[in-house]
């Protein structure tokens, strides 16, 4: 499944937001399969029930806890039951994130502020939680899932963009602060990313360009997690506070021209 040891994460606890379904499921998936125990959090009861059977099923250690990342006193709910049944934490993913594609006079008070609070202030919710708790005693890791398009003008995306620049600032300063207590701070800014709720919701809207990227495919779940284990592990002993594209290079082809034909 990936180039790492199956037990490089034995003995370490991880805290996946939004890890019920789509990426974050992945994520849950990946870091369990190299030995971590697992807590998923996110705001649909049924979904966290079947994700975490599932991951059971697999062999993974996996409890969930219910939680909207935006409400803090139950992001603290979540970091203390893991604590109180796993006794620590040492990874947080930060994935939970909402969107839906509008222009900006399409998007009401509320839907922008619902997509800050939810990307931007529950980030900062679970960041704020976890370092108190635990990761300022003891170290640790966390991975903010971002997004590739907030330093850029995209359409139909300006309450996202908005919360995923808010997310690369406080990735910088939370490593930043952090790093004295052994904290790596990193996000991870994926590209189209097939089989997500996020594709679904774009589906239909019509992007430019013939190939989805340089790489000339569109990106698998897989991917990602595999980012977010290395940035856990220790092959990445050195990086902090870095938002890394994981896009098959969509971000760097600036007028995506196509090649002439060979004859
Ligand atoms: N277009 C325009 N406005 C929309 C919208 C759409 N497609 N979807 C939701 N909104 C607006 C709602 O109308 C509401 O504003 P209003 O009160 O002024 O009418 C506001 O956003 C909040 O929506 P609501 O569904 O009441 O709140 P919520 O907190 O449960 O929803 C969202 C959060 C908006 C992010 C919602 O899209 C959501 O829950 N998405 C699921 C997760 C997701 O987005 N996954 C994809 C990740 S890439």
């Amino acid at each position: 499944m990936t180039v790492f040891r199956d037990d490089i994460l034995q003995s370490k606890v991880a805290l996946v937001t939004g890890g019920a379904t789509g990426i974050g499921k992945q994520i849950a998936r990946c870091l369990g399969r190299h030995g971590a125990k697992i807590c998923i959090a996110s705001r649909k009861q049924e979904n966290l029930v079947a994700t975490a059977e599932e991951l059971g099923a697999e062999g993974i250690e996996c409890i969930w806890v219910r939680c909207d990342v935006r409400e803090g006193q139950e992001v603290e709910h979540v970091v203390n039951e893991i604590v109180r049944q796993f006794g620590q934490l040492d990874i947080v993913v930060n994935n939970a994130a909402g969107n839906f594609p509008a222009p900006i006079q399409g998007i009401s008070y509320n839907g922008f502020r619902s997509v800050v609070d939810i990307d931007l202030r529950g980030t900062y919710n679970v960041t704020k939680a976890a370092f108190e708790s635990q990761l300022k005693y003891r170290g640790g890791h966390i991975v903010n899932i971002t997004a590739p398009f907030q330093n850029m003008g995209v359409s139909l995306q300006a309450h996202v963009a908005a919360a995923k620049a808010g997310v690369d600032s406080l990735t910088r300063t939370s490593a930043v602060e952090f790093g004295p207590h052994g904290v790596r701070v990193n996000a991870i800014a994926p590209g189209a990313t097939a089989d997500t709720e996020g594709m679904d919701r774009f589906e239909g809207i019509e992007a430019g360009g013939d190939s989805p990227c340089p790489l000339g495919y569109v990106g698998a779940k897989q991917d990602i997690a595999s980012m977010v284990l290395f940035l856990v592990s220790e092959a990445s002993s050195y990086v902090t506070g870095q938002v890394i594209a994981v896009d098959g290079g969509t971000s760097i082809d600036l007028f995506k021209l196509k090649l002439p034909t060979e004859s």
